[in-house]
């Protein structure tokens, strides 16, 4: 079997709240909690869950710019934290992070030349200008900006924010990273232009075999992306389900999940109208700083079982099916990883 790139096992990663300037009381929340995931070579895993559930969190973890507060991160058989400066650099190429917002990513006053010509002279990849012109030109043109001659010479302003985002992907491709780790890749790009971009990191996926952590708030965007490859859905800083793609989305077990989906409008307007919405027995999201007890979707989950879901926090359980379910209806909730230690 393939040694995985990335393995995140039993990460936690808690934040101070209040305090400081802002006075009252500091507060420690764990903003994610017993995080396990593994990322393989060439594999896709897309990460999907509502706003401030931990995704950004989790991404910046496995790109190696914030450390879990408790638990470990594995790279390639070693653990992040022990690597020496040397390791850390050749991790910190493998892993690469395309974040949400294009604008901030590029720096507004250098031309996209320059852009992606730095990595290049930085890392020796090139010796000249001549080499670094023909390299960067074979970059512009594997993100369809072409012709090449339309954009090299330009400053980020000059494009389309659909044009920028197609520069960062470039500029993350540079230093042949195994793993790409993409947060809402399109969320801040137009509607019409989203599926565009993500098709062109579909297809840098297959050309290259590169693993990519997609993440997203759209379950459709999820779909679009995922096929293929592994689902994790994430609530209020854990994750509940995960499994191959096909089988999260086609027969979600977890209510959450399935809460997530029958909110999806399908192709067929006709359907989206036919499909009902899950009841949930509440609409607030609780505050990360007094997670309710047992299972954080009990006080939501339209199969609450009075007196189990609110007692221990399930661990995820695997399926007959292939996928794990954080969920007692599914069963004794146990879990058979160590996922669910007692958070001491
Ligand atoms: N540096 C930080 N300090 C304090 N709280 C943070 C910090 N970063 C994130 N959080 C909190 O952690 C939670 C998860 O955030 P995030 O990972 O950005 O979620 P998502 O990407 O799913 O929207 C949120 O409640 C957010 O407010
Ligand atoms: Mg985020």
């Amino acid at each position: 079997m393939q040694q995985p790139i990335i393995e995140l096992k039993n990460v936690t990663r808690s934040f101070t709240r209040g305090g400081g300037l802002l006075g009252g009381t500091p507060q420690r929340i764990d903003v994610l909690r017993n995080i396990n995931l593994t990322i393989k070579p060439g594999e896709i895993t897309c990460l999907v869950g509502e706003s401030g559930c931990g995704k950004t969190t989790t991404g910046k973890i496995i790109a190696g710019l914030l450390p879990p507060s408790m638990g470990e991160v594995i790279y390639q058989g070693q653990n992040l934290s022990q690597l020496d400066k040397r390791a850390f650099s050749s991790y910190r190429k493998t892993v690469q992070l395309v974040h949400q917002d294009p604008y901030a990513a590029l720096n507004p006053t250098q031309t996209i030349y320059a852009i992606l010509s730095g990595p290049m002279f930085r890392h020796k990849l090139v010796k000249n200008k001549r080499e670094a012109l023909r390299s960067v030109s074979e970059l512009l043109e594997t993100v369809d900006l072409t012709p090449v001659e339309d954009f090299i010479g330009k400053h980020p302003h000059q494009l389309s924010g659909g044009q920028r985002q197609r520069v960062v992907v470039a500029r993350s491709l540079i230093l042949e990273p195994r793993l790409i780790v993409a947060d809402e890749p399109v969320s801040m790009l137009d509607v019409s232009i989203r599926l565009s971009v993500v098709g062109l990191l579909r297809r840098l996926q297959a050309e290259t075999q590169v693993a990519f952590l997609f993440i997203t708030h759209d379950l459709a965007m999820a779909k679009y992306f995922g096929t293929g490859g592994n689902l994790a859905v994430m609530y209020l800083g854990e994750i509940v389900e995960f499994g191959p793609a096909e089988t999260v989305i086609g027969e979600p077990k977890h209510p959450y999940t399935q809460a997530l989906l029958r909110a999806l409008p399908e192709p067929d307007p006709e359907l989206t109208r036919a499909k009902e919405p899950v009841a949930l027995r509440s609409l607030d999201i609780p505050d990360l700083a007094a997670l309710p007890s047992g299972c954080t979707f009990h006080p939501r989950c339209p199969n609450y079982m009075q007196g189990i879901c609110d007692g221990d926090v399930p661990g995820l359980v695997s399926q007959p099916d292939g996928r794990r379910v954080a969920c007692y209806l599914y069963a004794d909730g146990r879990g058979d990883t160590e996922t669910r230690k007692d958070l001491a």
